[in-house]
């Protein structure tokens, strides 16, 4: 994909020391993109995969070190089996078609959400290509596939539950920091800036948790449009509000 040399490098007008550390994205818009044009939603999901390309790119490029997608929620099941197969099937291929480019570009991949449940040959791609970037120390990309926040936090409490059960802590000791080791998120940071295109003004379920003091913003732009002119009013947006996480007078504005 080729990017506009003038979108290559940070704009002037955004300061390098205040950007987002860490980047989520609920990546909505896809079908109603293809409605628009005619075309059948899969379409949709396919010009999508480029636009997030071009967003982990766009991370590198201008210096954010972490970048998490929802590619499918827990609730996606429910769509139309055969768009959920062609989904299934999209992930396996893109997978398979960008790893390489991922290692040389030093990318560290990782899949959040329940992955037992997804199809065979989709896990196994998963698991190589967390393994194969294991050690890469660029861009951190999390993917949240078969994702649900209230489901990745059932299944903290349980494991938690269950070291409780053997012995293993006790219940005194639980708090914020160690329910976040039983996260699928364990030791990626929260995210800073939370972009939902498509101009629905809602979370559906993801990283519920850890999106406490994230900043939202809302774009009526369609995902697969959104590109690094897009990207670039997101953090305009971004570096003109004002962080106070609870506190009256700002003192951390990063
Ligand atoms: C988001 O686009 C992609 C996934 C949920 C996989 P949608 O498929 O939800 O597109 P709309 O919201 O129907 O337009
Ligand atoms: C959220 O989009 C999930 C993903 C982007 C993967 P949805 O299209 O599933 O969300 P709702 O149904 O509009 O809440
Ligand atoms: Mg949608």
């Amino acid at each position: 994909m080729s990017v506009d040399l003038a979108w290559q490098k940070l704009p002037v007008d955004l300061d390098p020391n205040r950007l987002p550390k860490h980047v989520a994205a609920i990546m909505d818009g896809n079908g109603r993109w293809a409605k628009n044009k005619g075309k059948p939603r899969i379409v949709g999901h396919q010009k999508g995969v480029d636009a997030l390309k071009d967003l982990l790119r766009c991370c590198k490029d201008w210096g954010i070190p972490a970048l998490t997608a929802y590619a499918f929620s827990t609730e996606n099941w429910g769509r139309p089996l055969e768009e959920v197969q062609f989904l299934m099937t999209l992930f396996e291929r893109v997978l398979r078609r960008e790893l390489q480019e991922m290692m040389a570009e030093n990318v560290k991949i990782r899949f959040v959400g329940n992955l037992t449940d997804l199809p065979k040959s989709l896990r196994q791609e998963i698991e190589r290509s967390m393994q194969d970037t294991e050690n890469n120390t660029g861009t951190q990309f999390t993917i949240a596939t078969n994702y649900g926040g209230r489901q990745e936090i059932v299944q903290a409490c349980r494991a938690i539950a269950s070291k409780v059960e053997r012995g293993y802590v006790e219940v005194e000791k639980i708090d914020e920091s160690l329910f976040e080791e039983h996260l699928y998120t364990k030791g990626i940071t929260h995210p800073d800036l939370l972009i939902r295109t498509s101009g629905e003004m809602r979370i559906s379920n993801f990283l519920l948790w850890q999106i406490a003091y994230a900043e939202i913003y809302v774009t009526p732009t369609l995902w697969p449009d959104f590109d690094r002119a897009e990207f670039y009013k997101a953090l305009t947006t971004y570096q003109q509000r004002e962080r106070r996480f609870g506190k009256v007078k700002s003192t951390n504005n990063k």
